[in-house]
């Protein structure tokens, strides 16, 4: 990687994304907000040395003060990118447009396929044949923005959620780091003729 890169992560629960981001070599996090006092993803962090706090709304006046006093603790730290990592809170449009195309998010479905809360149980209950993940930057819709990187996985045996869940996590923890490292290194671009669409040069979609 040329230049450093440092990225902020917002979790609200375990936190197993983070660790992910924290395991690779290549991937600098400076910093980790939570939108829980009592997420795991803090604890994780302050193992890995890493500058955590919690952003609790009910510690602010409303839901975009504390996005500003979010923002702020960001931009102290330097932070490049912001990336939503199982963070379960939907951040307001003056947060958006302040990082704007800045925030990325990983989701456990194929976009635009199941946006939302219970992503996989929905696939499962619609009786989907392939289900998947999906790295995409944030814009102020829920899960709408655009697709950075996107992964496939098929349904042929088990319906039993928590083994699908531990399957989309794997790919997840592959899939997210992976989008960190091109964009760090310049890798993604947006159509400047189709913001929708997303070019990535990682050697496979050239
Ligand atoms: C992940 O499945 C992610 O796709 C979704 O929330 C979950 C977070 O898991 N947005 P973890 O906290 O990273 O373990």
């Amino acid at each position: 990687m040329s230049e450093p890169f440092p990225i902020a992560v917002l979790v609200s629960g375990e936190g197993s994304n983070l660790q992910a981001l924290l395991d690779d070599e290549r991937i600098h996090v400076a910093a980790v907000a939570a939108s829980r006092a009592e997420a795991r993803g803090l604890e994780r962090a302050r193992a890995a040395g890493v500058d955590a706090a919690a952003f609790v709304i009910a510690d602010h006046e409303d839901r975009d003060a504390r996005d500003r006093a979010l923002g702020d603790w960001i931009d102290e730290k330097g932070a490049r990118l912001v990336v939503l990592a199982g963070f379960m809170e939907i951040l307001g449009r003056d947060f958006i447009r302040r990082f704007g195309g800045r925030i990325v998010n990983v989701h456990p479905s194929l976009l635009p396929a199941f946006p939302g809360v219970r992503a996989i149980e929905r696939a499962l209950e619609h009786g989907a044949q392939v289900i998947g993940v999906t790295v995409h930057f944030v814009d102020e819709g829920v899960d709408s923005g655009p697709i950075i990187l996107q992964e496939a996985l098929p349904l042929t045996y088990s319906r039993n959620v928590e083994e699908i869940e531990a399957r989309v996590h794997e790919v997840e923890h592959r899939l997210l780091p992976r989008a960190v490292r091109l964009i760090a290194d310049g890798r993604v671009s947006v159509d400047p003729h189709n913001p929708r669409v997303v070019r990535v040069e990682d050697g496979r979609h050239d």
